[in-house]
């Protein structure tokens, strides 16, 4: 029994969605995060693995090792939410995933999805779009405190979409187009960049006020661009966003030469991608060739990993 999710990049509106202005976020399908449960009758134990941790655990342990809390949270979770009873013997779980931890790319999120998916496979409950979403924002909650919604939406969903705390989502359908994902390499926690601009607004209401705006006005008209094949008013629209992401404080000298490089070889537009001050950027290439070759610039450059990705009409289902 197997279920995955896929990563995930903000295109627009990162930070000022915590404040209620609309969000583009698209899923990245070729980078993905995995759960299996093989059931084994001479289990006395459940068992839980996380392959990436090297950590095996039997849950009828008291303690539980930190970098399994995640499961444990879930599982909790899906037994408070479901009305069968959760088999305790007979089962292990193992989780792995391919999404850099703490990059913009919804490490997290795509964990809480996955969870909830293979839990919910194994009970053979039913699972709705809306009740992924509400269940893995419940686990969200533990660990980024106040989360938008944005990343555990469009990774429940594996679709594109345009996001609004107070409005929910839209899945919306593109056009294709091709991007670079550059990671810095620095691993950043999202709860403390979303506090400091939560500081910094305090201090400056009116102009953090504006700056949100223009961003959710620059997310609208990304939306159109997204859907209309206008790759180079995306780009042009992905320059912006990033400008007013630095007004914000949330880019990093290490961002800069990324999307610098990016752009000194052709990409149409870049910009950082998550909660920033490390973390990925993102580029919009002319073609995947131009995106290969841009993706080459940026580990010369110092990216520690780079993905290619393509987002079309239809993609993620
Ligand atoms: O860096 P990530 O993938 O955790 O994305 C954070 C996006 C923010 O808008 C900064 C926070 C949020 O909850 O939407």
């Amino acid at each position: 029994m197997k279920a995955t999710a896929p990563a995930k990049i903000i295109l627009f509106g990162e930070h000022a969605v915590v404040y209620n202005q609309p969000a583009i976020a698209i899923p990245v399908n070729d980078v993905k995060a995995f759960a299996t449960i093989e059931t084994d009758a001479n289990l006395d134990d459940p068992v839980v693995r996380a392959d990436d941790f090297g950590i095996e655990h039997s849950l009828n342990k008291k303690s539980v090792p930190g970098k399994i809390e995640h499961i444990m949270k879930a599982l909790n979770l899906v037994r408070e939410n479901s009305n069968s009873g959760f088999p305790d013997k007979g089962w292990r779980l193992s989780v792995s995933s391919k999404i850099p931890v703490a990059r913009g790319m919804g490490s997290s999120a795509a964990i809480s999805v996955v969870l909830i998916k293979i839990f919910f496979k194994y009970l053979k409950l039913d699972l709705s779009p809306s009740r992924l979403i509400d269940l893995s924002y419940e686990l969200e909650k533990f660990h980024h405190g106040t989360p938008s919604g944005i990343d555990n939406a469009v990774i429940s969903l594996g679709a594109p979409i345009l996001f609004q705390k107070e409005k929910g989502f839209k899945v919306f359908h593109p056009k294709t187009f091709h991007f670079v994902i550059g990671d810095t390499g620095i691993g950043k926690k999202t709860a403390t960049v979303v506090k400091d601009v939560a500081a910094r607004y305090r201090k400056a209401m009116a102009s953090y006020k504006a700056i949100f705006e223009a961003i959710g006005s620059v997310a609208n008209q990304g939306l159109d661009a997204l859907s209309l094949g206008q790759h180079k008013k995306l780009g042009r629209l992905m320059n912006l966003n990033q400008s007013l992401l630095d007004e914000l404080g949330v880019s990093s000298p290490e961002l800069e030469h990324l999307i610098h490089t990016a752009l000194e070889n052709g990409a149409l537009g870049a910009k950082l991608c998550g909660a920033g001050k490390g973390g990925c950027m993102v580029a919009l290439a002319d073609s995947i060739e131009h995106a290969e070759k841009i993706s080459v610039k940026l580990s010369e450059a110092g990216a520690k990993q780079t993905f290619v990705t393509t987002l079309k009409r239809g993609n993620g289902k």
